[in-house]
């Protein structure tokens, strides 16, 4: 056997989504070369003990908001400098971003435009999602099938926010373009009109705090928009994948489309897990913390999203970092003086915190096995999006992306010990059982457990394959069958 390798992570107690076992990890050129018993070393090779630790392929965040452009004066708190350098901390090295396009702009001028804020700044290998706002016919025609051609094979799009929401017409457009060209949709589900309606009877009484943003999208907003995507892409048949979803009601869409035999993905986000409708109606603005959409429900929907998370509901537990500082006039306090709740930008930081608090609240709690942990924070995003197996598992030829655990030891969340450029954290306090000891890039440490060692610059654009995921069902059960449509 080789002797050769760069590293050995030495008595891993090494998780993927599948299995559990100790062995160690011989890495050569950034790849995992070997997992066996007793690797030997060669004279050059570094070794790393992880003795008593597990061990998990590096996290692989796949909706998260960095240096994203926002109408002015909002600004994101985080470029990829800041946001990649909190992602390695929290043990995380692959984030999914997205090149978002503006109306009246091309998606292809979005991703150059994105392409300037990333390379050369990033810590951490990165890929784009794209986020489409404006679907012309030379958006639709030309300009997605090349750029899923060159690598950009996932798109957002949004049934809400004034600037970004298509209608159903443009939203079956573009899950054709999917269909034909084996791109994953990914869906932000509100319904649009539901959300103004209720908004504007809110501010017409005066009820304009933070707390009010919770209830001008309740429950079923979020539950019409899910069953009206689901029913678009089932005439499409296409699959979808509804990000970010909040609670019982989406989740009964869900479970009620996957009855019927469609393909319908779902992520959710430590937001739905860990904060409720209390923490928008804290007093004195600081509810505009968590103000995000769709906004944490109550303690009811936690449950059920737990539930959906433990019995394979969800298959992606992402961060939706979207970071907006708070005290800070091109961020949650816009303009300088509290907002009404509809001007709060909407979002809540993540992206280094996501890791360990499903890791100690999922995994050491007892609730999900460490392979269901391993499933949900990477390999099943990096099969999603079409990364899979370079990124998301622990198997030779793979990235030598590993988190190496300190568990069972207190941690408490502080925003002044974590890395992104966001002046809060809505986890401040919190207190875990878990946090990375070690963070390794491609082989290299990018965290220490005390000191962020990456390389600004260190990481790697990633172009993703067309999603297994993402391909229409076989013809003969195809609904479209029964249309008497073409492929
Ligand atoms: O409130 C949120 N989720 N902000 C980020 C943008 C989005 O819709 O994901
Ligand atoms: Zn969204
Ligand atoms: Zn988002």
């Amino acid at each position: 056997m080789s002797t050769d390798f760069d590293l050995i992570v030495r008595n891993a107690r090494a998780a993927t989504a599948a299995d559990l076992f100790s062995c160690d990890i011989g890495i050569t050129a950034g790849r995992i070369t070997a997992l066996g018993e007793r690797l030997q070393a060669g004279p050059g090779t570094r070794e790393i003990d992880a003795a008593g630790r597990f061990v998990t392929p590096g996290g692989v965040d796949s909706h998260c908001h960095i240096d994203q452009p926002m109408l002015p004066p909002i600004r994101m708190a985080d470029d990829f400098e800041s946001g990649t350098r909190s992602a390695a901390c929290g043990g995380t090295t692959t984030v999914i971003p997205f090149a978002a396009q503006q109306r009246g702009q091309g998606v292809q001028a979005a991703v150059d435009d994105y392409h300037r804020r990333a390379d050369g700044k990033a810590s951490v290998d990165y890929a784009f999602h794209l986020i489409v706002s404006d679907p012309t016919p030379e958006v639709l025609n030309t300009e997605l099938p090349a750029l899923i051609d060159r690598g950009y094979t996932s798109f957002k799009l949004y049934m809400t926010y004034e600037d970004m929401k298509l209608d159903d017409r443009q939203i079956l457009e573009l899950l054709e373009v999917a269909r034909r060209h084996g791109a994953m949709v990914m869906i932000h589900a509100e319904n649009t009109d539901a959300i103004t309606y209720l908004t504007e009877r809110l501010l017409a009484v005066g009820k304009s705090e933070p707390r009010y943003h919770g209830l001008s999208r309740p429950s079923p907003v979020e539950r019409e928009a899910t069953h009206r995507a689901i029913t678009l892409a089932e005439l499409v048949d296409v699959p979808i994948l509804l990000v970010h979803v909040s609670g019982a009601e989406a989740v009964e869409q869900i479970r009620w489309a996957r009855g019927k035999g469609l393909n319908v993905q779902a992520e959710t986000c430590p937001q739905y897990l860990f904060l409720t409708q209390d923490d928008l109606a804290l007093p004195n603005f600081l509810g505009a913390r968590c103000v995000c959409s769709p906004p944490p429900r109550d303690k009811a929907n936690q449950q059920v999203i737990w539930d959906g998370l433990v019995d394979g509901l969800f298959s992606v537990f992402s961060s939706d970092h979207a970071p907006f500082n708070y005290d800070d006039d091109s961020g949650k306090r816009l303009g300088g003086r509290p907002p009404a709740f509809p001007y709060i930008p909407n979002g809540v930081p993540g992206l280094e915190t996501r890791m360990a608090l499903l890791f100690s609240e999922g995994v050491l709690t007892g609730r999900m096995p460490i392979q269901q942990f391993v499933a949900l924070t990477a390999t099943n995003a990096a099969r999603l999006y079409g990364l899979y197996p370079r990124k998301g598992t622990i198997a030779i030829g793979s990235d030598a992306d590993l988190v190496i655990w300190n568990s069972g030891t207190p941690y408490t969340i502080r925003n002044e010990a974590l890395h992104h450029a966001t002046d809060y954290t809505p986890y401040e306090g919190r207190e875990l059982q878990a946090w990375p000891a070690m963070t390794l890039l491609r082989g290299e440490v990018v965290w220490d457990g005390e000191r962020f060692l990456g390389r600004v610059g260190g990481g790697e654009f990633l172009r993703c394959e067309r999603p297994e995921a993402a391909r229409p069902r076989p013809r003969e059960q195809s609904w479209r069958r029964w249309m008497e449509l073409e492929d």
